[in-house]
């Protein structure tokens, strides 16, 4: 078994597929044990800190869940940004600082390799939890389990990737965590919001079949996931940019129905308007099902990042 004790989770093409299928594994059976309702002690003495320079609701409390699921316990800091960050301390002092009280972190920042930053500054396993427009690579992990789940495998399937591929970091992750699968994506995007260069690059390497085409309708009809992202309104410079841009794919409860054959809807959330809400009781409509599954998977890297598993 691939050994991740003291390992930073800072990006999704860190990973091997064996450990990709270690996550996996565990997280399987911390999901079977909470259904069954066992308590866990695995991580009890244990102090996980959560460090969100940016909004959430899903990544912190999924992580804080998954700490306290397994007896250890939390310290948190929701809006770091008006923490000491607001009086001019570095995130090298702030990460030296918590180094001090806790033993494994969680970070989210708005600046592209502040994770990486903190992994500098400190022997703490560092888990990002989103570097603006970067990584997220714990996002990624828990959308491939809920693929696993919904699907039975990933290898085979088409998947479609909507919205703002440029700026969302779920689905930079993503891509490059299913690369290790035999998937082929459509990647449907405005053009001002491709998927960047570097990851075509990355996936093109990997002899990954991409099809890139600004009509949803496209990837609606042959996929076997649909992946939807908000436009990501902090990431634009121009809010004129964004209002153009903002509604240009509604997903709705018609186009899932014309879609392919059960097709599974995914979304990182938080919603906007990429998805109508009366797609909720369509049967593949399974991102609230994802954002549950963040918990075992969480569980699974804190557990493994700290040796305790
Ligand atoms: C996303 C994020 O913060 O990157 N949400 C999440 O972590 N589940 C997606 C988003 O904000 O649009």
């Amino acid at each position: 078994m691939p050994r991740l004790a003291s390992k930073d989770v800072l990006r999704a093409d860190q990973f091997t597929k064996d450990e990709i299928a270690t996550v996996m594994e565990l997280a399987r059976e911390y999901e079977k044990a909470l259904k069954e309702g066992r308590e866990l002690n695995v991580m009890t003495g244990l102090v996980l800190s959560t460090l969100f320079y940016e909004p959430s609701t899903r990544t912190r409390l999924s992580f804080e869940t998954a700490m306290l699921r397994l007896g250890g316990q939390v310290i948190s800091v929701a809006e770091a940004k008006s923490s000491s960050a607001s009086k001019g301390e570095s995130l090298h002092d702030t990460i030296k600082t918590v180094e001090g009280y806790a033993d494994v972190i969680v970070i989210r920042h708005p600046q592209i390799g502040a994770a990486q930053e903190a992994a500098q500054a400190t022997d703490r396993p560092i888990l990002n939890a989103g570097d603006g427009a970067g990584q997220h690579p714990t996002q990624s992990l828990l959308d491939l389990y809920t693929i696993l789940k919904e699907k039975g495998t990933a290898d085979g399937l088409t998947i479609t990737l909507a919205g703002d591929l440029k700026n969302g970091r779920t689905v930079h992750s993503l891509a490059l965590l299913l690369a290790n699968f035999s998937v082929r994506f459509v990647f449907a995007a405005p053009r001002a919001l491709r998927m960047p260069q570097e990851i075509l690059d990355q996936l093109r390497n990997k002899a990954i079949a991409v099809q890139e085409t600004e009509d949803l309708g496209e990837g609606l009809a042959q996929s076997d996931v649909c992946y939807m992202t908000r436009i990501q309104r902090e990431r634009f410079d121009d809010p004129a940019e964004y209002d153009r841009l903002k509604d240009l794919y509604v997903l709705t409860r018609e186009q899932v129905e014309a879609a392919k054959d059960g097709i599974i809807i995914m979304h990182p959330l938080p919603r906007v308007n990429e998805i109508a809400t009366d797609v909720d009781t369509y049967p593949g409509a399974a991102y609230f099902r994802q954002s549950a599954n963040g918990v075992p998977v969480r569980m699974a890297l804190l557990a493994l990042v700290t040796g305790r598993a």
